[in-house]
């Protein structure tokens, strides 16, 4: 199943800026961590759609994780206004000093060790574990659980099914091209296996995917109510 959503992101991987296509990762081309970890960051409660501008403006302003680290307080709280939970920005800043002063401005590239920079939660470790440096780390949002609670059509509700569903996100993760893979997940959730009328007809796992067969893609996963 992975190769097919490989070959898949191979033709309809979206172009994002902080992205490495899957062509020019094959030739060699490596993401740099801190665009990866500033994109994540920002995209934690933030549509891809938002982001994009902040990121051009971050980087273009910062293009290092030391320029960052160097920077005034007010000035990155200034150039995040309008991005919301400010929490974020804070942390960010302050993962970059620690990122610039502790690790000698280089990201850790392990999952243990991402988790204890400040922001750094188990999606954003793992994200950035895989994408950034191919680790087989299995990355778990909102995109990853809808694709395999269809995939498997698993009909207990999150947040009960969440370890079920991540179970079954780690088996399908490659130990060739994690990071793509994590975020071919991410894509055909977005773009395909979306949460109203999912375009199975051109998905490229309709065929082992249950629940397109047994018609219940749609309503799934489903939700205990708050
Ligand atoms: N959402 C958060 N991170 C993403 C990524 N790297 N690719 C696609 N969607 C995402």
């Amino acid at each position: 199943m992975s190769d097919a959503l490989l070959a898949w992101y191979d033709v309809h991987a979206r172009d994002m800026p902080w992205r490495v296509s899957p062509a020019d990762r094959a030739a060699g081309i490596c993401p740099d961590p801190y665009r990866i970890w500033m994109s994540e960051v920002m995209l934690q409660q933030t549509t891809v759609a938002a982001v994009r501008d902040y990121f051009h403006r971050f980087t273009a302003r910062w293009p290092t994780v030391r320029d960052l680290a160097d920077a005034p307080d007010e000035q990155v709280m200034g150039e995040w206004a309008g991005l919301g939970y400010y929490a974020r920005a804070r942390n960010l800043l302050k993962c970059a000093r620690v990122v610039a002063n502790d690790y000698d401005g280089q990201f850790p590239d392990t999952y243990d060790a991402l988790l204890t920079l400040p922001g750094v939660g188990p999606y954003t470790a793992a994200a950035i574990a895989s994408i950034a440096f191919d680790r087989p780390e299995t990355v778990l949002d909102g995109n990853v659980e809808r694709v395999m609670a269809r995939l498997f059509d698993i009909h207990d509700p999150l947040p009960a099914s969440k370890a079920q569903l991540k179970a079954r996100a780690a088996e399908l993760t490659p130990q060739l091209r994690p990071g793509d893979y994590a975020q071919a997940v991410m894509d055909l959730g977005a773009t395909i296996c979306t949460p109203k009328s999912p375009a199975c007809g051109i998905c490229p796992l309709r065929d082992p995917c249950v629940a397109r067969q047994a018609g219940t893609a749609p309503e799934l996963p489903k939700k205990t109510p708050k």
